[in-house]
């Protein structure tokens, strides 16, 4: 039986993913600050409702009015797709724990029947993960299966978040992208998520001279060959585009 793909709305792309994602798998897009991340992202979602598959964007940092200006020069317009239902761009703050998250992005998905989610970033998600309410739901449970008297380091708790968080997006059957400011790590802030995701893609950009070049890797991407090596990107005047 192939596999059903979700076309990924960069142009150029879907061709070195044998059609797209693997439906209902979780990709992880990292890259440093500016590298086109929540271009990427926003992109995903606009082309999704466009081929009536509609998405759910969740930010943490940047409010929707901002992120759909940003959008406009590159021809996107959000607007209407939000009155049609096929879009819904929300900004989430001021939230306790993980599960809160969770079950705001599960509302939502819910309202319009989404297929397509995007969480930015991945990074806020992790933060959450630490927070003191988080924490205490998973320490006492940690404690009772290994029995032991000394608590669990930092790093199995956040698997832990991390791994249970990653299920329960597939239990909702959408297709995720998460993004990731990689910090400590390559590709995420713990390096735990590269490891439970579905698929990496990197996003780097060069300066040479006076010229900023961007490329993009396919890291890795369960059920699907890729070839591996840079393809060249650019963001121009309809967003972001394999050259
Ligand atoms: N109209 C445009 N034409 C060309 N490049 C643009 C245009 N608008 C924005 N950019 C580039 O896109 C980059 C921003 O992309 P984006 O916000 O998607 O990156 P990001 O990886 O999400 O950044 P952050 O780390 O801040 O979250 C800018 O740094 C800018 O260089
Ligand atoms: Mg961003």
């Amino acid at each position: 039986m192939s596999i059903e793909r979700v076309s990924t709305g960069i142009a150029g792309l879907d061709k070195f993913l044998n059609g797209g994602y693997p439906k209902n798998s979780v990709i992880l897009v990292a890259g440093g600050p500016g590298s086109g991340k929540t271009t990427f992202a926003m992109q995903y979602i606009y082309h999704g409702a466009k081929l009536k598959e509609p998405g759910v964007y969740i930010s943490f940092e940047q409010e929707p009015e901002q992120l759909k200006n940003s959008m406009k020069q590159f021809g996107m317009d959000f607007d209407e797709l939000e009155r049609e239902q096929k879009v819904i761009i929300l900004r989430i703050k001021r939230v306790e724990d993980i599960k809160e998250v969770l079950k705001i992005i599960e509302s939502n998905v819910k309202k319009i029947n989404a297929k397509r989610l995007v969480i930015d970033s991945l990074g806020s998600l992790e933060v959450l993960a630490l927070t003191f309410k988080s924490m205490m739901e998973e320490i006492p449970l940690q404690l009772r299966v290994g029995k032991l008297p000394i608590s669990p380091p930092k790093e199995a708790i956040i698997r832990k978040l991390m791994y249970n968080a990653i299920d329960y997006l597939k239990s909702l059957n959408v297709t995720t992208i998460l993004t990731s400011e990689a910090i400590n790590t390559e590709y995420s802030r713990y390096g735990i998520a590269e490891f439970i995701v579905d698929g990496i893609i990197k996003l780097e950009y060069q300066i040479v001279g006076k010229a900023m070049e961007r490329n993009l890797s396919i890291i890795k991407m369960r059920e699907t060959p890729i070839e591996g090596g840079r393809y060249g990107i650019e963001i121009g005047k309809k967003g972001l585009r394999i050259v």
